[in-house]
Order: C-alpha cells, then sequence, then structure tokens
C-alpha cells in the first residue's frame, strides 16, 4: 500500500510551536509580505533574518508530539511506500525518526545565498546576518533563510506529484487547506484512485475533498490513525474509515 501524508503547522502546534493562522498566529507583529516575500526580504533583510533567527531559535525549546513519532513509526512499517510531505520548516519530524522527508516550504536550519543560490545548513547556535559570508561564492549581504517565501516555487513538486498518481492513501494532517499547491494534493491523489482522509483539529477548507475526517488534536488522532492503519502487527488496511470527534 503506497501512502502520501501531507502534514502542516498543526502537527506542530502541541510542541509550542504556532500555526499561522490561529488567532495568534505566527506573523503576529509582522505583515507576511514583510517577512515571508523576496520583496520583504530586499526591502529589509535585517528585520527578515531576525524574525527567522528567532523562530530558528525557538527550535532548540520544543520537541517532537506524540504525532511526529507516530508518522515515523508508520514509516518503518511502510519504508519507501510512505512519503512523507510536510510544508513546515521546522526539524520536528526528523527528530522524531522520519527519513523520507520532503520539505516543501524549505527548512528553517538552512539558508541560501541570493548571489550563486547554494544552500548549506545554518549554525544552530548562530543567527544569520546580512553580514554573514556565502561559503561558496565568498560574497556577503545575500544570505537568507532557505525557506519558500510566497511567490516562490516549492521543492520537489516533480517528487510529489509522482508519489500522488501512485498513492493508494493520501493523509492531510494539521493543514488549513488554503496555501496552494499543497491545498490541491488531495483532488489530485483522489483522480488519480487515492482514497483521502482529513486529520486536523477542525474542518478545513478543503474537508468536502476528503473520504474520512478525523477530527481533534493531532497528538491523539494520528497516533490513533497509524494504529488502525498498521492494525496490531497485521497487514495494513487501506479501508479503515471511521469517523470521530475526539473531544
Ligand atoms: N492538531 C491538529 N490540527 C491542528 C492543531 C492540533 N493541535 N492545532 C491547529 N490545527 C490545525 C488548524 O485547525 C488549521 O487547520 O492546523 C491547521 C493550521 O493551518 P495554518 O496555520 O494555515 O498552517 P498551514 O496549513 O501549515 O499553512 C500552510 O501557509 O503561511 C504559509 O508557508 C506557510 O507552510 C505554511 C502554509
Amino acid at each position: 500500500m503506497k501512502v502520501v501524508v501531507l502534514t502542516g503547522a498543526g502537527i506542530s502546534a502541541e510542541s509550542g510551536i504556532r500555526t499561522f493562522r490561529d488567532a495568534n498566529g505566527l506573523w503576529e507583529g509582522h505583515a507576511v509580505d514583510q517577512v515571508a516575500t523576496r520583496a520583504g526580504f530586499g526591502r529589509n533583510p535585517g528585520l527578515v533574518n531576525r524574525f527567522y533567527n528567532q523562530r530558528r531559535r525557538q527550535l532548540r525549546e520544543v520537541e517532537p508530539n506524540a504525532a511526529h513519532f507516530a508518522l515515523a513509526q508508520l514509516e518503518q512499517r511502510l519504508g519507501d511506500d510512505l512519503l512523507l510531505v510536510t510544508q513546515n520548516v521546522d526539524d520536528l519530524h526528523e527528530r522524531a525518526g522520519s527519513k523520507r522527508l520532503v520539505h516543501m516550504h524549505g527548512e528553517l536550519l538552512k539558508k541560501r545565498c541570493i548571489w550563486c543560490e547554494e544552500v548549506t545548513l545554518c549554525n544552530p547556535e548562530a543567527d544569520l546576518g546580512p553580514g554573514d559570508v556565502c561559503e561558496k561564492c565568498g560574497r556577503e549581504m545575500g544570505m537568507r533563510p532557505d525557506v519558500v517565501w510566497f511567490g516562490e516555487i516549492p521543492y520537489e513538486l516533480d517528487r510529489i506529484q509522482a508519489a500522488l498518481e501512485t498513492a493508494d492513501l493520501f493523509a492531510a494532517v494539521g493543514t488549513s487547506g488554503l496555501v496552494e499547491p499543497a491545498s490541491r494534493f488531495a483532488s489530485k491523489a483522489r483522480v488519480f484512485g487515492a482514497r483521502t482522509v482529513e486529520i486536523n483539529l477542525s474542518e478545513s477548507a478543503r474537508a468536502a475533498e476528503f473520504d474520512e475526517h478525523l477530527y481533534g488534536p493531532a497528538s491523539e488522532t494520528v497516533p490513533e490513525w497509524v494504529r488502525r492503519l498498521v492494525g496490531d502487527g497485521g497487514e495494513l488496511k487501506v479501508e479503515t474509515a471511521y469517523r470521530f470527534a475526539m473531544s
């Protein structure tokens, strides 16, 4: 059975990382076009780097939750038949043990040179600033977070498309379904015959595109979903249709 799982900010919410569109969303104090666009970086690279430095520092204070660990367990069971696609730029899936992982919106722990496009790992203990020098071309004033901003092309879309076309099951976890192209993944997978399940705190904007719905905190619903999928160590069951609201 081939499975594609898409995660969004909601899977990291219980780890203490704010989501984007809750009332006190992550963008607080900063308009999106100030800190999540190329134009915003061009206008004020120091502000943008400070915004991402603060998010990078926060990674040292948070831990993966049961939902991240459950998806790592599912990967142990499925191996290459699972592709985990995350919109998140945190490293919680990796720290929970996931390896077959696509960060379609980039990663907080990576930086990119605007002059030569070289991508390198950030020093997790140090902030990124305009004075940082590119390790490849040696130029400064051009290091930016390797995070995909609005108006930029997400990473590995061909690989994701290929996985959606062959998936038996597609699950979206903790995403509002408001940002393309990820918001179209469920309908794409369905066209190619996959069953689709939405695992979220509440109905997303794309709820109607899912065959099954599992609502509640991800740290409860995802482990339950994986347990029902994997069974008690038996064969994997796609026809796991259940709808229950976790209180
Ligand atoms: N458990 C499960 N779902 C949760 C939880 C939780 N504990 N807390 C919140 N959610 C759900 C919310 O109901 C919402 O539907 O997670 C979703 C988070 O939605 P967004 O804040 O819009 O985050 P996301 O969908 O990941 O945003 C997509 O938009 O801002 C850009 O690039 C950014 O990757 C991001 C993209």
